[in-house]
């Protein structure tokens, strides 16, 4: 069936990039459908490595043609230095391969100072935001007052339009937060700018996607953040603001219900989270900084957005469980298993035990008061040897491929790749 999901299973930075990645490599179309350049999905092909915000990830694949949909917030500038970044890296991004749906909403500096100033005024109960303007322009696109893709196609009425939202911002800005107005001479006359360099891009995405399906062309739809910041089934108010899950894919892509073949979690072998929030397997200490790494190695754990540390702690099964079922997961892929090699144990969360001693297999209140609970653990032998060089499954320690064995179990969902690397290659296919 040819279309294709991938979700994140967690709090994000699961390896979505990498993963995206390889399956692009038998997909057509490559596809975004929610939020921003709060995302950061890295690829590595040899020793190139590619940080990509908005564009989506399987674009590195010469023979993909990437869509941003409908359910995505777009800072247009962060998108022409994505765009600029890739083009001087020899991958061609041009509007053939490139196709920005008219539905999709703006991100304007009004809405970044927006966010920031909210955050500010949220003092200790701050969400730890990525400063991107994200919440803003989804609460403008919710509140009727966005500014979408379609406007930019009426030069001569952009900047009015531009004009117009950023006065109310201004004065939303200085009366409730006393913060810095934004320029709006400046910013209307950039808007003006962006509209003439991104109109060629931009169509009804849903009609060429509907097309394309009906013609069995293999679409990816990468999906950004991980189910668990989702504005409706995450850690709420420790969220983003699109909706995150696989079934996200049809609103933020405008198209109907199609035959969906695959719906693949990327799983990290451990548990990380940027920003504030609950997160029952928290660690800290010497096995925090075991997981997290000190920024020696490109892949240690801090954002690829914002560089800031990630917060890590063990496999959470209880919540892998609730990825599965909110998302219809057919299968995950699980990352970074190379970064546990030198452990002696290892320790996953099986279920979670209230304050009374009660002991949960799924959370019974979906996500919303993870604090209120203790994990309970089972530990797993570690393994020694390196991983990052093993290719086949019968290569790796058998300790990793019991622990692969556990995910599944206590996933409730098979594992059908395992990446031992961020490098393209550093992939293992697992046996049913
Ligand atoms: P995304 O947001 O889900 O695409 O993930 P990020 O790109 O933000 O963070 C994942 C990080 O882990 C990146 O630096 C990847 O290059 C790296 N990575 C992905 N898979 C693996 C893996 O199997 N092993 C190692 N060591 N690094 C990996
Ligand atoms: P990828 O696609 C990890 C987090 C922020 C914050 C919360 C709300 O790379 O996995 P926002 O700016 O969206 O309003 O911030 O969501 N967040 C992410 N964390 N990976 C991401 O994306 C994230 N995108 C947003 O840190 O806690
Ligand atoms: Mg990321």
């Amino acid at each position: 069936m040819p279309l294709n999901i991938l979700v994140g299973t967690q709090w994000g930075d699961e390896g979505k990039g990498r993963i995206v990645d390889l399956l692009s490599a038998r997909s057509d179309y490559v596809v975004r459908y929610n939020g921003g350049d709060n995302a950061g999905h890295t690829v590595t092909v040899d020793r190139q490595t590619f940080k990509l915000h908005l564009i989506p990830s399987g674009i590195i694949h010469p023979h993909t043609l990437g869509i941003l949909g409908n359910g995505l917030v777009i800072n247009p500038k962060s998108l022409l230095t994505e765009m600029d970044m890739l083009t001087n890296a020899g991958i061609a991004v041009n509007p053939q391969r490139l196709k920005i749906s008219y539905a999709a909403h703006l991100i304007t500096p009004g809405h970044i100072a927006l966010d920031k100033a909210k955050e500010a005024a949220r003092g200790k109960g701050q969400i730890g935001t990525t400063g991107r303007g994200i919440g803003p322009a989804y609460t403008d696109k919710a509140a009727r007052s966005g500014l979408r893709m379609y406007d930019l196609l009426s030069a001569d009425q952009v900047g009015a339009k531009v004009r117009a939202h950023l006065e109310l911002i201004n004065h939303q800005l200085v009366t409730q937060y006393t913060a810095e107005p934004v320029d709006i001479a400046a910013v209307v006359a950039d808007f003006e700018v962006y509209a003439q360099k991104l109109a060629p891009y931009i169509i009804d995405t849903g009609a060429l996607l509907d097309e394309a399906l009906n013609q069995g062309k293999v679409v990816l739809a990468e999906g950004a953040q991980g189910i668990l910041l989702d504005i409706d089934h995450g850690s709420y108010p420790f969220v983003t603001s699109s909706n995150v899950t696989a079934t996200g894919v049809f609103t933020g892509l405008g198209i109907g219900i199609h035959a969906v073949g695959k719906v693949t979690g990327a799983t990290k072998c451990f548990q990380s989270r940027v920003g504030a929030g609950p997160f029952p397997t928290e660690l800290d200490g010497e096995m925090a900084l075991f997981l997290r790494g000190t920024g020696s190695n490109p892949w240690d754990e801090f954002g690829t957005t914002t560089g800031r540390p990630r917060r890590v702690g063990w496999l959470d099964g209880v919540l892998l469980r609730y990825a599965r079922r909110i998302n219809g997961l057919t299968d995950l892929v699980l990352t970074k298993l190379d970064v546990l090699s030198g452990l002696r144990e290892i320790q996953v969360c099986v279920a979670y035990r209230d304050a009374g001693g009660n002991e949960y297999a799924v959370p019974p209140m979906g996500v919303c008061d993870l604090e209120t609970f203790q994990p309970v653990y089972e530990s797993l032998p570690g393994w020694q040897a390196d991983l990052t060089k093993v290719r086949q499954w019968k290569d790796l320690p058998e300790a990793a491929q019991n622990y692969v064995r556990f995910v599944e179990k206590i996933g409730g969902v098979p594992v059908s790749l395992v990446s031992v690397g961020p490098e393209r290659s550093q992939v293992v296919e697992v046996p049913a």
